[in-house]
């Protein structure tokens, strides 16, 4: 147990419930008293819908070098190598540890079954239940974290994290009714967010409801830096038929054999990499945008018909969800277009999880630790959620142990009371069209501009926030605006960032871009 001098209500506050989460909670508890936060049911978490996997170098005649290079490689010049050295180097210890927690990785005679995906230069994508990998682990880690005595909120939402007078985090607020906005405070020794990205701030996305970037919100406002928000990942094959969601076609489709073809039964990704449906993201993504943009037709398509009969069996999710709306995917090529996936950026975190902000730590999607680089290498995340959860909870206990405990200051909301006059619904939407028409899969000055502008009205408008849902909406304008105004300061194409009007990388933007909601944005070189 952490001795502190003034008792707190728990030695860590978790915010979020998917895999970081969940694995931060288990670390911890053992050992301290823990809260985990989560916005929805527990088992609501964006993880679960994670379906390609674990990427490790786990199989014969793999290496974490081999894997260190492929994700500095995707991550064009952007990764911090001490981080992605972390990320290799400790990924197998932490996949040994799931299956030790009752994670079952599919197995053929005995051995692990290793994927292939893009940019991965062998199959090293560790999954399970075919494409259900992520609702695997987590059904894993939520029947461990219920037995372990950590506290869990469920359908609470963190509206501001709480600081002392010296500037550390020392726990947050929350409300769990959505028509008032009274709060309930939980305070903490130290705070570890792992709210998950903000995807779902884009028209199309592939993301469940909960991925409003919330957890970017909170830690700017309480004055934590933030990072690479210019860098949203689009996920080339989401399912795009009318009445459909935006449902994701594995990236492990393509590494069974699948082919990424035009109405003509051509395959034209090989027309700009001759790794075709296996280069990286990036490149597939931009190849599917242009060839839309030149063809003015709504979709390409996903042809299974290399993989035969096999692909129901190796997909069923896939397979079901696809015979859900008419298509039998062993026969018929599935419509596919790019969407909002992944949100590279976030809180800028150090090796152990830590942000700027003294006592407040970040993991998986909410952070920035430095792995992805500006363009992130499939199946990267969930060991990165695994990896740095468990550093930055160890982190946050041992500075829950050391720290004098400070008085407790301002609560740092996302909003100061006023009303506000817009209608939710409509400010989501106009939040949603405005980055998916200016900020998408390739921006311009002019595009970025006008989302800009109506990010920061919606922000603006709702800054007197007085209820919950103008609350979100206020914290997901805040994140919206964020992205803007990195994309529109990186003034170069790179990964994920594709700026047509500016379609080359430049030497000059070898670096991160840092914002600080008092100091604003700096640029950090990369040596
Ligand atoms: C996929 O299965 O294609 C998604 C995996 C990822 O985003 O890393």
């Amino acid at each position: 147990m952490i001795n502190r001098a003034a008792p707190t209500d728990y030695d860590v506050v978790v915010v979020g419930s998917g895999i970081a989460g969940l694995s931060a909670a288990l670390s911890a508890a053992p050992r301290a008293r823990v809260a985990v936060v989560t916005k929805g049911a527990l088992d609501d978490g964006c993880s679960r819908y994670a379906q390609g996997g674990i990427a490790a170098a786990v199989g014969d005649g793999d290496d974490p070098e081999l894997h260190y290079q492929d994700t500095i490689a995707a991550g064009r010049g952007l990764c911090h190598p001490e981080a992605v050295r972390v990320l290799v180097e400790e990924g197998p210890a932490r996949v040994r540890q799931l299956i030790e927690w009752g994670v079952a990785f599919d197995t053929q005679d005995g051995e692990l079954l290793l994927a292939q995906e893009a940019a991965h230069s062998r199959p090293r994508i560790l999954h399970a239940r075919g494409d259900g990998t992520g609702l695997e682990v987590e059904t894993a880690l939520i029947r461990r974290l219920r037995a372990s005595g950590a506290r869990v909120i469920e359908h609470a939402d963190v509206t501001g994290v709480l600081t002392t007078t010296d500037g550390a985090a020392c726990g947050v607020s929350i409300t769990t009714n959505p028509a008032e906005s009274h709060t309930t405070t939980l305070s903490s020794s130290a705070v570890v967010l792992a709210s998950g990205g903000a995807s779902r701030l884009w028209r199309n996305s592939t993301n469940p409801e909960s991925a409003t970037g919330d957890g970017v919100a909170l830690a700017y406002s309480a004055g934590a830096d933030v990072a690479g928000m210019e860098f949203a990942q689009f996920h080339p094959t989401a399912l795009a038929m009318d009445g459909a969601p935006r449902f994701l076609i594995s990236e492990a489709v393509r590494g069974e054999g699948a082919w990424i073809v035009n109405r003509d039964g051509r395959r034209f990704v090989l027309d700009v990499d001759p790794r075709g449906e296996l280069a990286g993201r990036d490149v597939v993504a931009r190849a599917i945008w242009e060839e839309l943009e030149r063809s003015g037709e709504p979709c390409v398509y996903l042809d299974c018909s290399p993989i035969g009969a096999r692909a129901a069996v190796r997909f069923p999710t896939i397979a079901a969800t696809c015979a859900r709306y008419g298509l039998d995917i062993a026969r018929q090529p599935i419509p596919v277009s790019p969407a909002a996936h992944y949100m590279i950026g976030g809180v800028r975190t150090d090796l152990d999880g830590a942000s700027t902000l003294p006592g407040l730590y970040a993991c998986g999607e909410v952070a920035n630790s430095g792995v992805h680089g500006a363009n992130r290498l499939a199946s990267n995340s969930l060991l990165e959620s695994l990896v740095f959860s468990q550093r930055a909870v160890h982190a946050a206990l041992g500075w829950a142990s050391e720290s004098p405990p400070g008085q407790p200051g301002s609560m740092t909301r996302t909003s100061s009371p006023r009303a506000s006059l817009l209608d939710p619904r409509e400010g989501w939407s106009t939040l949603r069209d405005a980055l998916w028409t200016g900020a998408g899969v390739v921006r311009d000055e002019s595009g970025l501009r006008a989302a800009s502008g109506k990010c920061e009205a919606v922000r603006v408008a709702t800054s007197g926030a007085t209820t919950l849902p103008t609350m979100q909406l206020h914290a997901a304008a805040s994140t919206a605006s964020l992205v803007c105004a990195a994309a529109l300061a990186r003034e170069e194409s790179r990964g994920c960032h594709l700026r047509s009007d500016l379609p080359q990388a430049s030497d000059q933007w070898h670096g991160d871009l840092v914002m600080h909601k008092d100091r604003g944005a700096r640029f950090d070189r990369h040596l």
